[in-house]
């Protein structure tokens, strides 16, 4: 969206919004009314529907002496004379036995799972339910969150609704408390059912429940976790239309949400907006922010940032530094990465595996393997955990400059360690093979790559194949484009046009037509292609 401005301009404007922040005055903001402080949102009239009371019958006869007896019992906790009634058990005894003991959620709870014992299968959802609102009555949330895992949501995935139904109508003669319907909400939060969490919001508003913020915040963590930004935003406009107040964790995930959706410009404001709802930026606010503007390689302002968090007593951390690396190295700024990495060394954040992949990743793509290998060893040397990502840096570093001797040494080094060479490893070793200009090297590899299980994604074919073309060996470069258009992967315009005029010109008109009739079929050249 800011793809069409340029990046000084952008850094220009941030600056203006921080230095605004520092001043914290707010004249100069246009507020976007969908994100505005909840204080100030109109409260939406609310009109909860009642809570539906269902009658529920009393014992009579046999069911009322079973209860009796029972009842007895176990408020004595002789199990020995309650074992020798579990034949008797009904989920209507159960019902009510449960209701005579729910002031205790201890004994509630033994009893419940004895009867699981004695009689596997015989609770109901309604004596489930019951036990929900015994429990979280009893404040006894983690239990009940387990109970609800365990046994009630698996076994009411498929029947929509039920479950919120059965703990509503239960929910009166229960004496519960809306605490239970806040441990169905952020369970199924938890448990990454943001549909069903959804629907338990829904229907929990429409009877005058709301979620706490905690359970809000799982929410909006879990779908932030399933890349569901626009969701969560949504969410939180709509916990400010119900008025629950955010806290720095909601406010941190909403600036994270609009900066991972590109929207920096919000996010930045939603930022300055913080101290105003009542909450201080930390560290984590910082570092979301200095890495969706790294990320954009706006490092200006992430810099600015950084300076900024410094003046409000907060430090930096691995997080921050390394959000700042990222952004230099894909600038191509390694100079600047450079005196980040010594500066981060200098206020004692030691570099983890992330900053040393970062760093040798900048320097292997802009031709500098010597530095990578120089990262490589003073991670060895302090004992800093190495993974596959820095092995295949490293590798397409050296690959890049033709080293494939190296190279392949790094590879045997990796395997030593029980690492798992994959695509992009191989990708890496064709392409130095055929900088040395190597094809029959590169395509033995290519082979060994699927032999050993490798699946390629579309970054590493496109690289493949255009490596091949770059060598000028059309025919292998088709031999793997046949195998990208197989898997339904879409190979790069421009990478076709090539391999079709290449064949043309080394005189391979058949497997031309062959290739134009595939990917014409296919819609994959631009309508204004023209056969070479
Ligand atoms: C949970 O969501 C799934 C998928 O939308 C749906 O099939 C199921 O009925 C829902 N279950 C409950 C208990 O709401
Ligand atoms: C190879 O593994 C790394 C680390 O797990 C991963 O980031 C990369 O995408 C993988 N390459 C391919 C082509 O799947």
């Amino acid at each position: 969206m800011f793809g069409m401005r340029s990046n000084a301009k952008y850094n220009y404007h941030v600056l203006l919004l921080l230095r605004q922040l520092s001043t914290n005055s707010t004249a100069f903001m246009k507020k976007e009314p969908n994100l505005m402080p909840l204080g100030t949102l109109q409260m939406r009239k609310l009109n909860p529907l009642p809570l539906p009371h269902r009658t529920v019958p009393e014992p009579k006869g046999q069911d009322f002496d079973y209860v009796n007896v029972a009842h007895s019992h176990l408020i004595r906790s002789d199990w020995a004379k309650l074992n020798s009634l579990a034949a008797g058990l009904t989920p209507f005894r159960i019902k009510h036995i449960l209701l005579k003991i729910k002031k205790d959620p201890v004994l509630s709870l033994e009893f419940f799972d004895w009867v699981e014992l004695q009689r596997p299968n015989s609770h109901t959802l309604e004596t489930q339910s019951i036990m929900l609102h015994i429990l979280t009555k009893a404040k006894k949330f983690k239990i009940a969150e387990s109970l609800l895992k365990r046994s009630i949501i698996p076994k009411t995935m498929n029947s929509a609704s039920e479950l919120f139904d059965c703990v509503l109508y239960s929910y009166r003669a229960c004496d519960s408390s809306p605490g239970v319907f806040d441990s169905l909400f952020k369970t199924y939060a938890h448990m990454k059912k943001f549909r069903n969490a959804t629907d338990t919001f829904r229907r929990m508003k429409e009877y005058g429940f709301l979620p706490t913020i905690e359970s809000c915040n799982a929410y909006m963590s879990s779908l932030l976790n399933l890349h569901r930004t626009d969701i969560s935003l949504v969410f939180y406009r709509e916990m400010g239309r119900c008025r629950i107040s955010p806290n720095v964790y909601t406010l941190n995930m909403v600036v994270s949400a609009l900066c991972k959706s590109g929207r920096l410009e919000k996010a930045v404001e939603m930022f300055k907006e913080m101290e105003n709802m009542g909450c201080r930026p930390t560290v984590a606010s910082f570092n979301t922010l200095i890495a969706g503007h790294s990320s954009q390689g706006l490092m200006n302002s992430a810099m600015k940032l950084k300076t900024m968090m410094s003046k409000n007593g907060l430090h930096p951390d691995i997080v921050t530094y390394n959000a700042l690396l990222n952004g230099y190295c894909k600038e191509g700024k390694l100079h600047d990465a450079g005196k980040i990495f010594s500066e981060m060394k200098a206020v004692d954040v030691v570099p983890n595996t992330v900053t040393y992949n970062t760093l040798i990743n900048g320097y292997s793509h802009y031709g500098n393997s010597e530095m990578g290998s120089t990262l490589y060893e003073e991670m060895l040397r302090n004992g800093v955990k190495v993974d596959i990502l820095t092995y295949n840096a490293l590798i397409l570093g050296l690959c890049n400059e033709g080293k494939t001797k190296k190279a392949s040494y790094l590879v045997k080094k990796l395997l030593k360690e029980n690492l798992v060479p994959n695509a992009s490893t191989f990708s890496a070793l064709i392409s130095g093979q055929c900088k040395r200009k190597n094809p029959e090297r590169a395509f033995q590899l290519y082979k060994s790559m699927k032999r050993s299980g490798c699946h390629p994604n579309a970054d590493t074919f496109n690289l493949i194949i255009s490596t091949f073309c770059k060598n000028e060996d059309f025919e292998g470069a088709v031999e793997v484009l046949w195998e990208m258009l197989e898997r339904a992967m879409t190979p790069d315009v421009n990478m076709l046009v090539e391999i079709l005029e290449g064949l043309h010109k080394c005189g391979k008109a058949e497997a031309a037509t062959r290739l134009r009739r595939e990917l014409d079929g296919k819609q994959l050249l631009p309508e204004d292609f023209l056969p070479a």
